[in-house]
């Protein structure tokens, strides 16, 4: 099969030398990334800047900001059996980005942010996508009630889930503990294991997906 995986955070510029982000290393990403790879399948990985090495035989396909994953997505999206939306995309960008290292003039700095694309939630409406489409979500409370909405709103066929209020688990981290919710109702508990781990086992489940 073909993935298209997007991983990482976005970065959003303020001014030259500063910019909005968040705490996403890349590692869920790049982890299912290799997990594809080593079942044979063919995979673009779409990411934010990471520290981490890229998998051997994933075309990588470097963005900063959420439009242009956006616009990288749109580009990749109609060559791909499978769509897997690990990223961590800004919900918000900088309205004017500044041309000049913004100076600490006053006492307080006021910025007003617009909101970005949501990439996940445009795969089957604007990129009129078919395949198999996997989203994430990371949620602090009410997890499966927020992770059966997002699942329903953005098309997914599975959605895996986790609570970041967790500090032992998620963001940053080599270990993740998620639940998986199907389009068809079916919810699966996974038990806390290493990225790797888990990133097979979903790479399980879409093969499985695109089996029937
Ligand atoms: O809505 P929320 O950000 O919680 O949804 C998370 C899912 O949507 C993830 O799969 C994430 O990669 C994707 N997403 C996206 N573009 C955005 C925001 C989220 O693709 N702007």
């Amino acid at each position: 099969m073909r993935f298209l995986i997007t991983a990482g955070p976005t970065r959003e510029p303020i001014d030259p030398v500063r910019y909005l982000s968040n705490r996403s290393s890349g590692k869920m990403g790049f982890a299912l990334a290799t997990a594809a790879l080593a079942r044979g399948h063919q995979v673009v990985l779409i990411s934010g800047p990471v520290s981490i090495p890229t998998p051997e035989g994933a075309t990588l396909v470097r963005i900063e900001t959420a439009q242009e994953m956006h616009d990288a997505v749109a580009a990749a999206i109609h060559e791909a059996d499978a769509a897997i939306f690990c990223a961590a995309v800004a919900d918000y960008r900088v309205a004017e980005v500044a041309g000049e290292k913004i100076k600490k003039t006053g006492d307080t700095l006021t910025l007003t942010l617009v909101k970005n694309p949501d990439i996940l939630g445009n795969a089957r409406g604007a990129f009129g996508f078919t395949g198999l489409l996997v989203g994430f979500a990371a949620e602090t409370e009410r997890l499966a009630e927020h992770a059966l909405e997002k699942l329903r709103r953005k098309g997914c066929d599975l959605l895996v889930a986790n609570d970041v209020s967790r500090t032992d688990i998620g963001f940053d981290r080599d270990e993740n503990e998620v639940e998986l919710f199907y389009r068809d109702g079916r919810h699966e508990s996974l038990a806390l294991a290493s990225k790797s781990e888990i990133a097979a086992v979903v790479i399980g489940c879409v093969e499985r997906l695109r089996e029937t």
